[in-house]
């Protein structure tokens, strides 16, 4: 009984002691735990003799029951403390984390690769080509020769000081260059997608740029007519706006097409009727097109009796404006993160 006592007051003393989760934890497995002082304790009862270990057996089972409740009650002890440093202030865990940013493709780039998978699903393979580029492939191959009224249209950035001359760089201000180049290398039937950044010496605007992008098409086969130009940029401009909306094609003039062609959609926000968005026109243009110049096919070296071919070439960001109902192309290259987040 003596050493009851003792063990209750060892016990109570060293539960005192214990201020967190662990040491109560701990303190509970070697008292009260499977293997613990008080348990092993009760266990030995057996062996006394029957008058004492009723005595006996009731003063432990007490003990247990007492270090039981004081465990308890240092426990809600410790708890309320735990509480009252969380609550003052020291760690709030309701305030939000840091999120950390996850990049994204620029809208740019994602319109340019859903163009390009509409083509490639069609059958165009896809190529590159330099976006500092010679005069002669920019220009003069293309039927633009100096002088001509056609190069006023494209205000160029010249790499040399001497302008106009077939041999001098200049940033290309169209994808059409890659018609030649790819024609140069290889042998028809060609069904190529060339996409790119274009320059122009112009002002900037809602709708004008002096860095852009393009798609060029081109397509050179036998027996290949302008009905292959109407129903391949149809079904083209259809799986970027929808298969509903309606495509126009009008007469156009570029020096290395005929007959030459502007594709325009339908506008969106009117249906057609005419509003703001389109300038009243109830139409919104996306790029040229026309029957490739046979003068150009000769040129390359290609057989332009038994070979002819539709051409055509599209604004990326024209085209990304309409598809997101975006009114200024100046948003795109701004860097404001607000805007590029919704893409
Ligand atoms: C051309 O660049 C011709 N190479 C297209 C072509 C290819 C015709 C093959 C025939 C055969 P144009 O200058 O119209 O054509 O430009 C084509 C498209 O580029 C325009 O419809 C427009 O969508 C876009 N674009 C033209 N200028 C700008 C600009 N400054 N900023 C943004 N987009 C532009």
């Amino acid at each position: 009984m003596a050493d009851l006592e003792a063990l209750r007051s060892t016990a109570l003393a060293e539960l005192s002691a214990a201020s967190d989760a662990a040491a109560l934890e701990a303190w509970r497995l070697k008292y009260l735990g499977r293997q613990g002082v008080v348990t092993q304790l009760l266990r030995g009862l057996v062996e006394l003799p029957v008058e004492e270990r009723r005595v006996v057996g009731a003063a432990a089972n007490a003990l247990r029951g007492d270090l039981e409740e004081a465990l308890a009650q240092r426990r809600a002890v410790a708890e309320e403390a735990a509480m009252a440093e969380l609550e003052a202030g020291q760690i709030d865990v309701t305030l939000p984390g840091n999120r950390g940013l996850v990049g994204r493709l620029h809208p740019i780039t994602q319109t340019l690769r859903e163009m390009l998978a509409a083509l490639t699903q069609m059958g165009f393979q896809v190529a590159e080509g330099p976006e500092v580029e010679l005069d002669y492939y920019n220009f003069e191959a293309l039927r633009i020769p100096k002088h001509h009224p056609a190069r006023d249209t494209m205000d160029t950035f010249w790499l040399d000081n001497r302008r106009n001359d077939e041999r001098f760089m200049l940033l290309r201000t169209h994808t059409s260059p890659n018609q030649v180049r790819f024609m140069e290398g290889n042998q028809p039937p060609v069904r190529v997608a060339v996409p790119g950044r274009v320059y122009r010496y112009e002002a900037t605007d809602a709708t004008h740029q002096w860095m852009f992008h393009q798609v060029e098409l081109l397509a050179v086969d036998e027996g290949i007519s302008m009905q292959h130009l109407k129903g391949t940029l149809t079904q083209f401009a259809q799986a970027l706006f929808g298969r509903d909306r309606p495509v126009r094609f009008r007469c156009d003039y570029f020096p290395f097409v005929e007959p030459g062609a502007e594709v325009a959609v339908e506008c969106g926000l009117c249906g057609g009727k005419g509003c703001r968005s389109c300038g009243n026109e109830g139409w919104l243009e996306i790029g040229g097109a026309g029957m490739v110049h046979r003068e150009i096919l000769e040129n390359v070296g290609y057989d332009a009796d038994r070979y002819t071919g539709f051409a055509a070439g599209f604004g990326v960001e024209r085209i990304a404006m309409l598809r997101h109902g975006i009114d200024d192309a100046r948003h795109f290259y701004a860097n404001e993160l607000a805007f590029l987040r919704q893409f």
